[in-house]
C-alpha cells in the first residue's frame, strides 16, 4: 500500500535523468520548429494545388495531392509532439509559421505541370532539410527523433517519386533538366 511519504516522493522525480541536455534541446527544438513550419507551408500549397488542379488528369492528380496532404497532417502532429517530449516549445500561430518557414510561397496555378513542379521543388528542399535534421539529432544522440525523421524521409522520397514520375509523363521533366 502506498503511503503519504511514497506519494510525496513520487512528485520529486529528477526530470533531467536520461534527458537531453539544455543545449541539445534548444538546438533540436529550433530545427524541428523550422521543419514544422515548412511542412505547414507545404501542406497548404499541396491543398491549393489539390483544389485548383485542372486538365485531362484532374481526378488522378486531385486524389494524389490529397493523399500527400494527409501524410503531411500526420507529420505535423508528430513533429510538434516530438519537440514537446524533449522539453522544447513549438509553433503557436500562423505568424510563427511565417517567421520560421524556409520554403517559398511561389506556386503558379496556371497548369497541372507548373503546380506539380513547384511541389516537387518544395518536397526536394524538405528532403534536404530532413537529412540535415537527422544529422543534428544523431549528433546529440536523440535516437527517437532520428527514427521518426527516417520515416519522414521515406515518405518525402515517396511523394517525390510520384511527382517526378508524373512530371516525366507531363513534360519530359527529367529529360529537360539533364
Ligand atoms: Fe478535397
Amino acid at each position: 500500500m502506498r503511503t503519504a511519504t511514497t506519494i510525496a516522493s513520487s512528485k520529486h522525480v529528477d526530470k533531467r535523468l536520461g534527458a537531453l541536455g539544455a543545449a541539445a534541446v534548444a538546438e533540436i527544438s529550433k530545427d524541428l520548429r523550422q521543419l514544422l513550419a515548412d511542412v505547414f507551408a507545404l501542406y497548404v500549397k499541396t491543398k491549393g494545388a489539390h483544389w485548383h488542379m485542372t486538365g485531362a488528369h484532374f481526378r488522378d492528380y486531385h486524389l494524389l495531392l490529397d493523399e500527400q496532404a494527409e501524410q503531411m497532417v500526420a507529420m505535423i502532429d508528430e513533429i510538434a509532439e516530438r519537440t514537446r517530449k524533449i522539453g522544447g516549445t513549438t509553433l503557436h500561430s500562423i505568424a510563427e509559421i511565417v517567421q520560421n518557414k524556409r520554403l517559398s510561397n511561389e506556386i503558379d496555378f496556371v497548369s497541372a505541370d507548373r503546380m506539380l513542379s513547384a511541389l516537387a521543388t518544395d518536397n526536394a528542399q524538405l528532403l534536404a532539410s530532413l537529412r540535415h535534421s537527422h544529422e543534428l539529432c544523431a549528433h546529440h544522440n536523440d535516437v527517437a527523433s532520428t527514427s521518426l525523421i527516417e520515416v519522414w524521409i521515406d515518405q518525402t522520397e515517396r511523394r517525390l517519386w510520384f511527382l517526378y514520375e508524373t512530371l516525366d509523363v507531363e513534360q519530359g521533366y527529367r529529360g529537360a533538366s539533364e
